[in-house]
């Protein structure tokens, strides 16, 4: 299933992004949860601090992990991803810091063998049941950059012009890593389901290529073909390249409907 889910505004689609992983929680307590940074998730997480704020949304027993990070930056670097995910979600959230399983760019060990350790964790714990997913504007995913094979696994890799240059923004005139590591297209293909959001003309292009462009390793991200549970969530903007909305449209309110996005792994 490649569910297509179109609202009307990033604020719709947060909350519906924000419900989903409401009702995964809810269904699987325990739920292994992987996270991605960037600008487009910080909607949904404020709509999650939210929900357990007034709703007492409860993640004590939610095993967290996390696609992708510098290499190189301190963990408490304003920059980092760590610093990202403990800013605007775990640091207002009941986690169990015993469950809190961030992937590090700073490992003092070989990083070859850390990425390797860091994937044997994934499966020993069961696998991750619902990765949420951002995409570059160069087709990336995670930090897979155009090029990247279809099947790598966690890596550390040299991170493009093209990323770099949308990073200047976040690092406001401070150097920008060279190097990231990041879950592979493979490993995060492992995940049961792929939550993917998008907003803004901007992601027009790539989204389009993403769902309806060949499958390609210049578009690491048209590698969610490949997967069986992929929701995508779109503001009308990212969705405008799109051909088949209609269908889309008719499909997702069906499927919405009868509440069976998520189904217990
Ligand atoms: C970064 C992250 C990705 C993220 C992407 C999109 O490069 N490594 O995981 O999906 O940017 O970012 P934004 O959501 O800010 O557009």
């Amino acid at each position: 299933m490649m569910l297509v889910l179109i609202t009307d505004t990033p604020e719709e689609g947060s909350r519906i992004a924000r419900s989903l992983v409401a009702q995964a929680i809810n269904q699987t307590p325990a739920l292994r949860l992987g996270l991605a940074a960037g600008n487009t998730p910080l909607g949904l997480y404020r709509n999650l601090v939210d929900l357990h704020r007034t709703m007492r949304l409860d993640f004590s027993q939610v095993r967290l992990f996390s696609l992708d990070e510098f290499i190189g930056l301190p963990n408490d670097s304003p920059h980092s991803y760590h610093s990202f995910f403990h800013r605007n979600l775990i640091d207002h959230v009941n986690f169990d810091p015993a469950h809190l399983h961030l992937l590090r760019g700073q490992a003092e060990e070989d990083i070859a063998s850390y990425c390797v350790s860091y994937e044997r964790f994934i499966r020993n714990q069961g696998g991750i049941d619902l990765q949420i997913l951002g995409i570059g504007q160069n087709g990336h995913l995670g930090f897979n950059e155009p090029g990247s094979s279809l099947n790598s696994r966690t890596r550390r890799i040299l991170l493009s012009a093209s990323t770099k240059h949308n990073l200047a923004r976040i690092f406001d005139g401070e150097p920008i890593p060279e190097w990231a590591v990041t879950m592979g297209l493979g490993t995060i293909r492992e995940a049961r389901t792929l939550l993917l959001l998008a907003f803004g003309a901007h992601k027009a292009e790539v989204v389009a290529k993403a769902v309806e462009g060949p499958l390609s390793a210049f578009t690491p991200v048209s590698s969610i073909q490949l997967h069986p549970r992929v929701v995508l969530v779109l503001d009308r903007e990212a969705a405008g390249f799109l051909k088949n909305q209609e269908y889309y449209r008719q499909e997702s309110s069906q499927v919405m409907n009868s509440n069976q996005w998520f189904q217990e792994p």
